[in-house]
């Protein structure tokens, strides 16, 4: 689908872009130190399927965090809300993505929400499917059909070097395993939710599948109900609270829409009943979020009246 540049959202990114030198980007996982800093790119697609643009669209980037949301979807589907909810919790924890913190004061065996790294780890394992292979094929297919993209894959040499160099994921899987909140085995484990976070696409994909959350779990273009509404809301929620992890409160209050980041520099929105944003923008602010990418967001929703609240 073609995605019109737009000026004035040009003009809002030249203005957003000033914002990246004060930002890093990601380098924990040694294939995203390649990035380039200074990118900055927006897909904004509406129902009716018309889309608009500004920046390098076409750049491909790893969903990392921002496939949280969506492997929480499919497994609410998956399981059901009873089910998940026993085994992770619904409340924002104000501690960084990758923080042990509250499993050992507050819940060892109950990571506090499907947001933060060991949350999405339960949630990773709760895939149905006979193994990884099968597991990571059928959130695959989920996405594809989310995005409308049958040629969204991973990129295995992120994927790699996550799964060599993470240590921290493999920690909390083992104070989980020792609770009793994950079962099986942990090299198959990360190896599944290193390859979900790397599963790549662009800024347009992103869009498009924020536009299925922003319209209730409808393809508005094709008009399926791709996932329950009940899921869409559980999950819109979740992006609210948590989903720009310890700055979600600031983020409320700024912006106020439901988002969703990951490391890579890609934020997904859906503003609701309206439309589905993409953004990459690979420069982070201290706590993991596209520098720039909230920027943009911020004089986005001043603009257009984005706020919920
Ligand atoms: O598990 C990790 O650390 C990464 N694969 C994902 C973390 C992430 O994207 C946090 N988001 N801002």
């Amino acid at each position: 689908m073609l995605c019109q540049s737009n000026e004035e959202l040009n003009e809002y990114v030249k203005e957003a872009k000033r914002y990246t030198v004060k930002g890093k980007v990601a380098d924990y996982i040694p294939a995203l130190a390649k990035a380039n800093p200074n990118d900055l790119s927006i897909a904004i697609h509406y129902p009716d399927g018309s889309c608009i643009s500004a920046g390098d669209i076409e750049k491909k980037i790893t969903l990392q965090s921002i496939s949280k949301v969506i492997s929480l979807a499919l497994v609410l589907m998956d399981r059901g809300p009873e089910y998940v909810f026993e085994r992770v919790g619904m409340e924002p924890t104000g501690d960084p993505f990758n923080s042990m913190i509250k499993l050992e004061t507050l819940a060892p065996s109950k990571p506090l929400n499907p947001m933060i790294n060991a949350g999405a780890l339960v949630v990773t394992q709760m895939i149905k499917g006979a193994d990884v292979e099968e597991k990571f094929e059928r959130l695959l297919s989920f996405i594809r059909e989310l995005a409308d993209d049958p040629k969204i894959t991973y990129n295995e040499e992120v994927a790699r070097s996550e799964f060599e160099t993470t240590y921290l994921n493999r920690s909390l899987c083992y104070f989980l395993k020792q609770h009793g909140a994950i079962n099986g085995e942990i090299e198959e484990l990360i190896d599944l939710y290193t390859k979900q976070c790397a599963v790549e696409m662009n800024c347009l994909d992103l869009a498009r599948i924020g536009v299925v959350f922003a319209m209730d779990g409808i393809d508005p273009m094709s008009g399926k109900q791709i996932m329950p509404a009940n899921v869409a809301r559980i999950c819109k929620t979740f992006m609210v609270t948590c989903g720009m992890y310890n700055a979600s409160g600031e983020f409320a209050i700024k912006i106020g829409i439901p988002a969703k980041s990951g490391v890579s520099g890609g934020i997904m929105g859906a503003v609701p009943g309206r439309f589905g944003i993409g953004i990459f923008g690979p420069a982070l602010d201290e706590k993991g979020n596209s520098i720039a990418g909230i920027k943009l967001l911020e004089l986005l929703s001043k603009k257009y009246k984005l706020s919920m609240f």
